[in-house]
This record gives C-alpha cells, structure tokens and sequence, in this order.
C-alpha cells in the first residue's frame, strides 16, 4: 500500500458559458502540481467539478425559458464549458463533482441538520444587501461606493427569514489558525482576512445560511421554504465527494484532510474563515492548507465578458499548443500575485523559453545525433573538464526544482529547469561539436560524449517538465530515445540512465518560433472582432426625462421637402449641401454631417423631413437654414444613421404635425 496520499482541489465552477483562460488558470496549475505528485509516486485525489445552486442561476434560466437543472445541464456539457475546457487543457482530475448530484445534494441536508441539531445553526431574520453575481451577503458599511466589494456590480436588497451559522463563536479559534499557522497561503493575504472580517468593527458575523426567495437549492429538509446558502452547499463539495454523510464513495479515511485548496484570491474569506469554522462545528480535522492564487488580468484590465477583453484558451491552443499555454501561464507570473497578461509576453515566453531554449536544445541535440552517427551513438565515452558542471547542475535540478514546487512556486521550478537548458545551450557552443565532427575517427568518442550528455540533461529536465507540459514532453522522450524507466522522478537525479548507445529519432520541431509583429497585428484583429461581438446589438439612447409642453412642441416647424440637388461640401469629409424644394417656390439650403452614410447621388429626387424654422447657421463658411432629421441608433458600437424619408406622393412643403 503507498502511504503517500495527496489530496488537491480546484474551486468548484459556476456553469456560465464560455470560460476564460482565467479560468483556466487555477485548474492547469492543480493539474501541473497533481501530475508533480503522481510523478513523486504519490497516490494522488485531484478533485474538481461545478457549483450548480444559487439565485443567479435560477434567474438565467428563466431567461433562457428553460428549468434551472436544464440550463445547467446544457452548459456543464456544452462546447466551451467546463468539462469540453479541460479537456482541450489536458486536465487529469480524478474526481468530477456537480453540486446537484443526488449524493450530494443529499450529504449537505445531513450536514444542515447536524449543525441545526448541535446549535451551530439557529433561525432569524435577514435584513441586508446581496450580491447575486458572488451569491455574497454585505453589510451596507461593507459596499464601497454603495456597489460589492468583490466584483464591484450592483447589490440588492435581502430581507427574509433565514437561518444562520454561529460564525461568531469560532472567531477566536479562525484568527489563531490564521495567525499562527500556515493553514492560508500565501502569507499577504492572512492579515487582510484577520483584519477585515474578524478584527473589524463588530467582530466576524453569523453567516446567512438558507434563502427562501428563491428555490434553486438543496431543499432545508426540515424547514420547506428554505434552501441552503449556496457557499455552504458548495464548501462541503470537498468532502462529499469523498463520501462524507454518503456511500457514493468510500475515500475519506484515505484522503480527508486535504493537502491543498487552491482557490482564486476573491474566494479566499470563504475558504480561510467560514469554510474551517464549519469544520470546526462538526468536530472535522481541517485541510492543511488554503493558498490564494493571483488574478490574471489581460492588458492590465480585468478579464470579463461584458468588457469583451476575455483571453480565449481555444484559440491560443489552436495557435500555439496546449502545452505552450500551460506553460505560458505557470512559468510567467507568481502563483501568488496578479499576472498581467498581454499577447507580446505570451508570444515573447514562447520564443525565448520554449523555441530559443528548449526547442533549440533538443532539436540540436537529435540533428546531430543523427548527422554524425546516423541517430545511434557509438559506445565508449570520453569525460572532459567541461562537463562536469553541467552534469553538476543536471544532477542537482531536481532537489532545486523539488522545494519550489513544495511552496507551489512554479515560476520558480521552472526557473531552475530553465537555467540548465540554457547551460546545455552553452555547452554545446564550448564543445563544439560541428569542429569534432570534421574529423570522426580523431573526436569520434569525444563528440559521443558531448552528445550523451546534451541527451542526459535534456532527458532531466524534460522529466521535470512533464508535469507543465505533458504531451510535448512525451514527444521529447520519444525523440532522444528514454523510454519508461528514464523518465521516472528517480532517474532525474541520476546521470547515465539513457543506454550508452542510446537511439536517437530527430522530430518534428516541437515549438516553432512564432512572428511577432506578424502574430500581433493577427491576434488583435481577432480579439477587437470579439471586443465588438461581446458590444450589445442595438443600443438606444435613452428617452428624456424632462417633458416639454405642447405648445413649446407646437413651435417646431417639420416640412417634407424634397431633394433638387445634393453634392459634397468641398474640404469637409462629412458634410453634405442640400438644394431642396420646401414648397414656397424658393430654394432652401441645408447643410447635413451626414457624408459618412450616405452618397449626394442616391438622394437626389428623395423626399425628407426638415425643421425649417431653425435660424440660420454657417458652416464651412455655407449658410444651412435647418435641420433635416435623421433616426439614430448604435449598432455593435458603430453610429448608424438613416434619413427620415417621406412617400413621395407627399407634396413638397407639406406640414408635419
Ligand atoms: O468562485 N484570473 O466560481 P467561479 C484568475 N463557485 N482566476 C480567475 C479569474 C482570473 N481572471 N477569473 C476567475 C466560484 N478566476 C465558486 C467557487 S468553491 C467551493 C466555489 C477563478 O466560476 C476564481 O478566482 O466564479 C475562482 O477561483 C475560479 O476561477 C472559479 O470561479
């Protein structure tokens, strides 16, 4: 039996259509630190799954016309939600949970009761504000700006009866784990939670734990009316899924507590405050650690759908690979704060790291394995100086790369794995291995060495990569030869796994420099497309508020008139010059910023409307005596414009009234 467990979890999704690459984020770096432990020869639990409950998404359903578990059965599915997402990023949970799957929907009303039973929970009334897109309750002296303090949108007034969770009575236990154990990570975010939801101005509150102005929930057995709060149906995921108060599974005394929680930063206050305090009512051992991830943000905004900024992971995996966005993302920015993302780095990253570095490395490597000694190299080896510091730094990569990984400091592993590959790059350019190769019969066993460790290193660190990049990894190893027993955690702190006479199979070119300017001006083509797409069809400008009296309207002077001549006003882009016929037998000139919708040709003989006692202005040095009126509206962002027309039975100077 191997007594090496590791239990990891990603926050549970809301099912909401599309999902962003930050999204994405928080689920590939479980994934890379899952794959880590598997490769350490742990027996690894990676959870992850969907929050389905909660009043925003029984309000999208009955937009969409259709029941709340049929809206969130199509989009768990669908293209581009959750599942079809880690799919395409490779995401090897073991363990998929939907908060309105029977068991556990079943477990969070044993769990309820429970607390109910053992005083935790009592019934009151709630009086406060909501935030229906964080399913967050707040205080008024909470809102910043009268708006959530999370996402910054609008809350709404909540009052109704409900239950609550004695939150109180766990403070001074919460604010000691906080304080003076590495239970949240990391260590900047602990007097934030301490200082703003504990230590503040009346302490930490009870929690509102059941609604009873909407229905999408686990049902309060006990109490029709009421559904449980969504954050704490969905907290306790983490334990029905291993099968607590359930016999779906049989996990817990194997797996529970976990090791990790990875959540993103604005969902820490749930897992660092309430989520142990319910632990603590029920007398549970609580995870080991929380650790609240940074945001990405994309060109220094904040993603979001509405602003049309989202990154799409499907279209940079179709562009680059899955494994280079994996990459990307891990190897960029600290785990632990705020990354920017912008198209320049993501490219930038790919080029220097994955196509200079170690693409350089490894299709060196192979081509000329295969140019001098046509893919298999002889036997017999010769050492010099030069190499023993880079089998040094090869042989040592993993304890490096092992404690930045323990501290989920990915950009730090892959640091280390990076300065080796460089160091490889170097020794190749020292060897020289194009001079030894003029002259075999001399420098053959030389040239077999310098090859045999420019293979080694790249076998030891494409060992460490697996877990950032798995398909190319595989790739690598098919490339220089490794089979199973070389790319095992073990064989990376050893040097000479691979056979002396290793068979090499040079590959495709694994990452392939990318054009910059070119690839740029491509990618903000495509997302200013999907910048407009996301802008509403039609928008209307609002009607006015301030009324005017009838005989103030009765003033305005509308006439058909209609077109004699129209042409362009000369060094005005957007002016056009009507000659029109107004009925009183002299020609009126009007002058109209309408150049942009329309050409002088296809108006003439139209019959319009004007408003002809406007008095009279000049314009481009031009005299307008009017105004003719147009309808407006934005479409997608853009100005439209139509001219009002007129059946042309109407006769010329006719009154509009
Ligand atoms: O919060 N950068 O679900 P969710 C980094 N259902 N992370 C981001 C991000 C970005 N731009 N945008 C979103 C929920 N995330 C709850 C969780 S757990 C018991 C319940 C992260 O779908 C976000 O921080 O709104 C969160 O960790 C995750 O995506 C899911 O967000």
């Amino acid at each position: 039996m191997n007594d090496k467990k590791f239990y990891i979890t990603t926050p549970i999704y809301y099912p909401s259509g599309k999902l962003h690459i930050g999204h994405a984020y928080c689920t590939v770096a479980t994934d890379a630190m899952a794959r880590y432990k598997r490769l350490c020869g742990y027996d690894v639990m990676f959870l992850t799954g969907t929050d389905e409950h909660g009043q925003k998404i029984e309000d999208k359903a009955k937009e969409a016309g259709v029941t709340p578990q049929q809206f969130v059965d199509g989009i768990v599915a669908a293209p581009g939600g959750v599942l079809d997402l880690w799919k395409l990023m490779n995401i090897s949970y073991d363990r998929f949970i939907r908060t309105t799957d029977g068991y556990h929907v079943a477990s969070i009303q044993k769990i309820f009761r429970q607390m109910y039973e053992n005083g935790d929970i009592y019934k009151g009334a709630y009086k406060g504000k909501y935030c229906k897109p964080c399913e967050s309750f707040w205080t008024e002296s909470q809102l910043v700006d009268g708006k959530c303090p999370d996402c910054g949108r609008e809350v709404v007034d909540a009052e109704e009866e409900a239950y609550f969770f004695r939150a109180s009575k766990y403070a001074d236990r919460v604010r000691d784990l906080l304080l003076n154990t590495d239970f949240l990570e990391p260590k900047s975010r602990v007097h934030e939670m301490v200082n703003n939801f504990i230590d503040c101005e009346g302490g930490l509150q009870d929690l509102c734990v059941s609604r009873t102005s909407f229905t999408w929930g686990v049902p309060v057995d006990f109490d029709p009316g009421h559904v449980v709060y969504v954050w704490l149906d969905a907290l306790f995921n983490y334990m029905t899924a291993l099968g607590y108060q359930n016999d779906k599974y049989n996990d817990l005394d194997k797996f529970w507590p976990a090791d990790v929680h990875f959540v993103g930063k604005e969902i820490v206050r749930f897992h660092a405050i309430y989520w142990p305090a319910f632990l603590m009512s029920l007398d549970l051992p609580l995870p080991k650690k929380v650790y609240g991830h940074g945001w990405l943000n994309f060109n220094g905004d904040k993603m979001s759908k509405s602003k049309g900024n989202v990154v799409d992971p499907y279209l940079l995996s179709e562009r680059y690979g899955v494994d280079a966005l994996r990459f990307f993302v891990l190897r960029t920015f600290p785990f632990g704060s705020d990354g920017n993302f912008t198209n320049e780095l993501l490219i930038q990253t790919i080029n220097n790291d994955l196509a200079n570095d170690l693409g350089n490395l490894v299709s060196r490597t192979t081509a000329m394995a295969e140019k001098y000694f046509d893919g298999k190299l002889p036997a017999g080896r010769q050492s010099a100086g030069l190499d023993q510091e880079l089998m040094g730094m090869a042989v040592s990569l993993r304890d490096r790369y092992e404690e930045q990984m323990e501290k989920f400091q990915f950009q730090n592993a892959l640091e280390e794995v990076f300065k080796v590959i460089q160091r490889a790059n170097k020794y190749i350019d020292e060897n020289a291995p194009w001079a030894l190769a003029k002259d075999l019969a001399a420098n053959g066993e030389r040239l077999a060495a310098v090859l045999y460790n420019l293979l080694e290193t790249v076998r030891i660190c494409t060992v460490l990569l697996t877990p950032f990049m798995p398909d190319s990894c595989g790739k690598i190893f098919a490339q220089i030869g490794a089979g199973e027993a070389a790319r095992t955690w073990d064989s990376a702190r050893h040097f000479g796994i691979l056979p002396e006479d290793v068979q090499v199979h040079k590959g495709e070119n694994l990452f392939p420099r990318i054009d910059m300017a070119k690839e740029l001006a491509e990618l903000e083509a495509i997302q200013e497309a999907a910048k407009k797409a996301a802008l509403p069809a039609i928008e209307i400008e609002p009607q006015l508020e301030e009324k005017v009296d009838f005989d103030t309207f009765c003033k305005s002077d509308f006439r058909a008139v209609k077109v004699k001549a129209c042409e362009n006003v000369k060094k005005s882009d957007k002016l056009l010059k009507f000659t029109l016929d107004d009925g009183t037998g002299t020609d009126r000139q009007i002058l109209s910023g309408i150049a942009k919708w329309y050409k002088p040709e296809e108006l003439i003989g139209k019959t319009l409307v004007a408003i002809v006692n406007l008095p009279p202005r000049k314009m481009m040095g031009q005299e307008s005596q009017g105004m003719l009126i147009s309808a407006v509206h934005t479409e997608k962002g853009e100005e439209k414009l139509h001219l009002l027309m007129v059946d042309g039975a109407i006769p010329a100077g006719a009154k509009l009234c």
